[in-house]
């Protein structure tokens, strides 16, 4: 039995836990979050402790640990649990400044732990097909967008807190770009200045340059009652790649191919893999802290660069 603890039980700690049980032999043993009526509500269905703090935590038999809190509350948590020497799922965004997760890195690197973060959408069926199809192809241009509406927890549309959109959410959309494309040198972005609420841009605008040539956009809003789409088009010559958690569309010379995609399957891999890991039965995770950690320094640049218009370079 792999026993899990959870730091955070909010929305995507409630995910998790629900992937989670129904992994053959794991059980979420432990939650701990500010708010114990929180913790309490997930624990119950699932027969899990639950405890005052992460220290308490960390004194369960958990083999394992998950940090699902929101931006602005990245740090002592990974601390302790890397202090306890144990492996240590972190949800995107790490955290709100590059100083807190190099700090993490750092540690994390010394001890030689196992670690993965929830940018599941590595583990997309469509977008291994679209990494096949771009394999050995010259990027001209890669356009990406995430736009819409701003999410139901409070603390999203405060810049202290989330980082704002570009970090908090498009981080997903920046992070398979470096995944297709290759790695950004370069970032130019502006910010609209309006908040649909609290202090965030209400949309941001993004021009990248990419390592191999390839330019790119990002675009970004948060301003429509719904989820309008969030996803990649890349173009090389002679053909066109769109991808999403939803699906992958395809136009080349042949005509066009869609293929469909149920973006729970990236969910449950994500989890899955992470648990294979720290079971030693196999090595699948795609997305460790120290490779979450140059998509997070990308993010942060293109949101500094909306604040103030300077041209930030993110060279690796
Ligand atoms: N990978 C994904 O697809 C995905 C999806 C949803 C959310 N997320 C990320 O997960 C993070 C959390 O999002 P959410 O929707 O669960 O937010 P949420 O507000 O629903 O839940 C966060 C929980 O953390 C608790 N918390 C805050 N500070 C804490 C601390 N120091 N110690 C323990 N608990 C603490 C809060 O009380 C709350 O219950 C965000 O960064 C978000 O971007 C990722």
């Amino acid at each position: 039995m792999t026993r899990v603890g959870l730091v955070g039980a909010g929305g995507v700690a409630q995910r998790h836990a629900r992937v989670l049980s129904s992994l053959p032999d794991v059980q979420v043993a432990a939650v701990t979050d500010v708010v114990p009526d929180a913790a309490a509500a997930l624990a119950a269905p699932l027969g899990a402790r639950v405890v005052p703090d992460v220290a308490a935590l960390l004194g369960e038999p958990v083999d394992a640990v998950y940090v699902c809190v929101p931006p602005f509350a990245h740090g002592p948590a990974e601390h302790a649990v890397i202090e306890a020497g144990l492996p240590l799922f972190v949800e995107k965004p790490i955290s709100l400044d590059i100083g807190a997760a190099q700090e993490i890195s750092d540690a994390i690197d010394e001890r030689g732990l196992l670690t993965a973060v929830g940018h599941h959408w590595r583990y997309l069926a469509v977008v291994e097909q679209a990494r096949t199809l771009l394999a050995g192809r010259e990027v001209r241009l890669v356009t990406g967008a995430w736009l819409d509406k701003v999410p139901p927890v409070g603390w999203w549309p405060l810049r202290e807190k989330s980082g704002g959109p570009i970090v908090e959410q498009a981080a997903h959309v920046l992070d398979l770009a470096r995944h297709l494309a290759g790695e950004v040198t370069s970032v130019t972005a502006a910010g609209n200045g309006t908040p649909p609420a609290g202090d965030i841009d209400g949309a941001t605008a993004a021009v990248l340059r990419f390592a191999n040539g390839a330019v790119g956009t990002l675009a970004a809003t948060c301003v429509l009652g719904w989820k309008e789409r969030a996803g990649l088009e890349i173009y090389a010559d002679g053909l066109a790649v769109r991808v999403s958690e939803t699906g992958l569309t395809v136009r080349d010379a042949d005509g066009e191919r869609t293929v469909d995609s149920d973006p729970e399957t990236a969910r449950v891999a994500v989890d899955r893999a992470f648990i294979a890991a720290v079971r030693g039965e196999e090595q699948d995770i795609r997305v460790p802290y120290a490779e979450a950690l140059r998509t997070h320094t990308l993010a942060l640049a293109v949101a500094a660069s909306a604040s103030d218009g300077e041209t930030r370079d993110v060279r690796p």
